[in-house]
């Protein structure tokens, strides 16, 4: 499985098997965790093996179950573009690792002791992951018109650009962001919303891999 097919292929899960990740997986996780922390000042950390964090009243109403692992999405107050764009590569590698996932800002608790926050850091939001017991659903989407907007005949690249960003994971499938084409690069923005700046990291990931342009490409 290739970047793109993991755009297309991921869905969010929110019920889980059990079972515990295999040994390779958690390593190779691991591996590229070292490596974005490295490179983005976050402090991604895997949690495996915790069923406490997902057992509480907004997990069960949200209906996660058999949740034991996840991403614990820590860094800077204002890194939230930075946690979308990096946990999203996170994201789209454990689906080719034949793992499911799910973004999660408000349906799971804190428990103490589980990840590190150090001074002048946050919990941004964690990222559910394990073996699902469905692959998802395909979500409602916007269409391309009410996200983008370019001068004259949009580009192939745009387009494919701004097509997987309409498979990414929003908050409440809120499809805030936008992607106007300025010239040869491109300028993203997001309306206001709960974690829209989480979004907007994602959305731009999915529109780099889409559209096969460096980040450069971003005004
Ligand atoms: C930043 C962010 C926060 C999210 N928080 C939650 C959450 O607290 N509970 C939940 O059930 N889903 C949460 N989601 C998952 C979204 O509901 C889901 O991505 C959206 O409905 C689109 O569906 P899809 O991921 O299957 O494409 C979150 C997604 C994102 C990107």
């Amino acid at each position: 499985m290739n970047l793109i097919e993991a755009i297309m292929a991921r869905h969010s899960v929110r019920s889980y098997e059990t079972r515990p990740l295999a040994d390779d997986v958690v390593d190779k996780l691991q591996e590229s965790i070292n490596q974005y922390n490295t490179v983005s000042g976050l402090r991604m950390q895997l949690v495996t093996g915790d069923p406490e964090t997902f057992d509480c009243f907004w997990a069960h109403y949200g209906k996660f179950t058999g949740v034991t692992n996840y991403i614990a999405m820590v860094g800077a107050p204002d890194a939230a573009e930075l946690c979308g764009y990096y946990g999203e590569k996170l994201v789209l590698e454990a689906q080719m690792l034949g793992l499911n996932t799910c973004w999660v800002g408000l349906s799971y608790k804190k428990v103490p002791g589980r990840y590190t926050i150090a001074k002048g850091e946050k919990l941004h939001l964690v990222i559910a992951l394990g073996y699902g017991t469905t692959q998802g659903v395909m979500h409602k989407s916007k269409t391309i018109d009410k996200v983008s907007k370019c001068q004259g005949e949009m580009p192939k690249w745009f387009r494919a650009g701004v097509e997987a960003a309409l498979l990414a994971p929003t908050a409440v499938n809120q499809q805030k962001f936008r992607f106007e084409l300025i010239g040869d690069r491109v300028r993203a923005t997001t309306g206001w919303g709960f974690y829209s700046k989480v979004d907007l990291g994602i959305a731009k990931l999915h529109f780099e891999i889409g559209s096969g342009k460096p980040s450069s490409i971003w005004l």
